[in-house]
């Protein structure tokens, strides 16, 4: 194969560890970098066949004009579809898993446990030193919904259900998953569930799923975990819930606007747990072994997977 270009794109503190990484894989190809974000359009810049990268400013699409593809180093690709310069003619292809969908599991399991447990009930008690044992419920009473079963989705619930939980899916095109019962509408899928589970891409039909209309659906004293986009829950609606006792908290790990702003009721909130964005951090070496791996595939002519649909929104 000819050695292809490849231009990596991420914040000015991880671009070695990132180029070095994909030296590694790709021995032959020529790799360089830009900060993400660079704001002045280079016209001397080199050109790459393929760039990879996280959040750049739109700068770089008017600087490379022959991308034969554009790795997003993260599952989302919300902040490139928000962004018009963005080459739609390209395929973007987006990480599957790479890592990330087993530390996302274990976020869910520990917010789960600690929900069935009533964890954040004897925090309090202990606060206010009060001896008040609950019987914790068993696994299999505890009624779990996970919202989107992409290679994230898929882990969490198969996680879930190893650990005994009553676990179903919401997609919206039902397909089947193995040992998974799968709703592709949402009023059946909600009614009656103790925990909530978002890992949906955000698109234009799922931004602000989480409402006070879906909301109102589970179970009283349901529980909420937010682990995709902070653009899906409409903030004040659960706080809405939360005060009104229908829901009994939420653990949160993404938010609209990030850092979460200082005065934001989500920080002191005692319902709430706060999480800054770490549920599945994109991993150095998988995700460079990923893309590394399609990049040869398309040397090559192959079709690789994670390539975005427009039309889908991911
Ligand atoms: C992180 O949020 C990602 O999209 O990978």
């Amino acid at each position: 194969m000819a050695a292809p270009a490849v231009l990596i794109a991420v914040e000015a503190k991880a671009l070695k560890r990132w180029s070095e990484a994909l030296q590694r894989e790709l021995p032959d190809a020529q790799v360089f970098t830009r900060e993400a974000t660079k704001t002045v359009v280079d016209a001397t810049a080199k050109t790459a066949d393929y760039a990879v990268l996280w959040r750049p400013h739109a700068s770089l699409f008017a600087e490379q004009r022959r991308l034969k593809a554009i790795f997003n180093l993260g599952a989302g690709i919300d902040a490139l579809a928000a962004m018009p310069e963005f080459p739609r003619a390209v395929p973007l292809i987006r990480l599957e898993d790479a890592g990330m969908a087993g530390p996302m599991a274990h976020y869910v399991l520990a917010a789960v446990l600690r929900f069935m447990l009533g964890l954040g009930r004897y925090a309090q008690d202990q606060r206010e030193h009060r001896w008040a044992p609950k019987r914790p419920r068993a696994p299999g009473d505890v009624r779990i919904g996970v919202m989107g079963l992409g290679a994230i989705g898929r882990r969490i619930a198969h996680t879930l259900i190893d650990q005994g939980f009553n676990v179903r899916g919401y997609v919206r095109h039902a397909r089947a998953v193995d040992g998974l019962t799968v709703f592709d509408t949402l009023a059946p899928f909600l009614d009656g569930l103790d925990v909530l589970v978002n890992a949906l891409p955000l698109t234009a039909e799922t931004s602000g799923i989480l409402r006070r209309e879906h909301l109102v659906r589970l179970a009283d004293g349901a529980h909420l975990i937010n682990l995709a986009r902070g653009a899906h829950l409409v903030d004040e609606d659960l706080l809405e819930l939360l005060d009104s006792g229908k829901l009994s908290g939420a653990t949160l790990d993404v938010f609209r606007e990030e850092p979460l702003p200082p005065d934001h009721p989500f920080w002191t909130h005692d319902a709430i747990t706060v999480t800054p964005h770490v549920a599945g951090v994109t991993l150095v070496d998988e995700s460079v072994r990923q893309v590394a791996d399609k990049i040869r595939a398309l040397e090559s002519g192959a079709a690789v997977s994670g390539v975005v649909d427009w039309k889908r929104g991911y």
